[in-house]
């Protein structure tokens, strides 16, 4: 019998350097995984589109990140929006969002731009794939007033409960990784066990925050096992519950995944 489809929402498959894209991809193909890869600045946006072509298991995102919104220009949401309307794999904005952690000194520009992707998703009908560090409350106030019809899922949550509660509030959805495998990540823990099923998503977010049992090497797309076991494990349920739910619900969010 064939494994359940597991869709991990967020990789950087093409950030890897301990294996190739082919060998992470025959990995998920033993586990029946399908990823997302987002895009981070306005080159990243080509490669992500060739990826997606060439092959089945991939799909994408285009959008700029929040640290390298200094090369975003106008230019880059026509190149956006080219990409979009030729390839039917390219299924959301992203990532894009707020990150105060690194480098505070262009916080207004990080704002201008997420609002201006927010926008053009809105536009395009797309969903957003938001990247949000150490901006819980800015992040979620821009969503609360520009965007009109998008969904939102907020990647790699590392937010307290009380966060989570207020984006289901929203309809945001909540997508977990690999820190959650983590002993020590205690707020990710309660949010993977408390927030309704309905709302969560999977990912790595490789080739960073490596989940148990490989924490310390190098993270890779099919290691989204690992953090459906310890959600299974913590909500005292299966992982093919896991596993068949976050696929619905990705699927739900974007109906061109197959
Ligand atoms: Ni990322």
């Amino acid at each position: 019998m064939s494994k359940i489809q597991i869709i991990n929402t967020h990789s950087h498959i093409n950030m890897l350097k301990e294996r190739t894209v082919e060998e992470a991809l025959q990995n998920c193909a033993d586990e029946n995984i399908t990823i997302i890869v987002p895009s981070y600045d306005d080159k990243s946006i080509y490669e992500v589109d060739k990826l997606t072509k060439k092959f089945d298991k991939i799909y994408g995102y285009v959008g700029v990140f929040p640290e390298e919104v200094k090369c975003f220009s106008d230019k880059t949401l026509n190149d956006m929006e080219n990409i979009i309307r030729n390839n039917s794999k390219i299924i959301g904005i992203g990532e894009i969002g707020l990150d105060y952690y690194w480098d505070k000194s262009f916080v207004d520009l990080q704002k201008e731009v997420f609002i201006k992707q927010i926008d053009f998703a809105n536009q395009m009908s797309l969903p957003l794939n938001v990247h949000c560090r150490e901006a819980y409350f800015d992040t979620l106030n821009i969503l609360k007033e520009n965007n009109k019809n998008s969904q939102v899922i907020m990647h790699c949550f590392s937010g307290s409960l009380e966060f989570a509660k207020e984006c289901i509030k929203l309809g945001i959805y909540i997508s977990i990784g690999g820190v959650v495998t983590f002993k020590n990540a205690v707020k990710v823990k309660e949010v993977a066990q408390n927030i309704p099923l309905e709302y969560l998503l999977l990912e790595t977010d490789d080739p960073y925050l490596t989940p148990v049992p490989y924490r310390g090497k190098e993270n890779q797309p099919s290691y989204v096992k690992y953090v459906a076991e310890e959600i299974a494990s913590l909500r005292g349920i299966t992982y093919a519950e896991v596993a068949l739910t976050t696929s619905k619900n990705a699927k739900k969010i974007f109906p061109n995944i197959i």
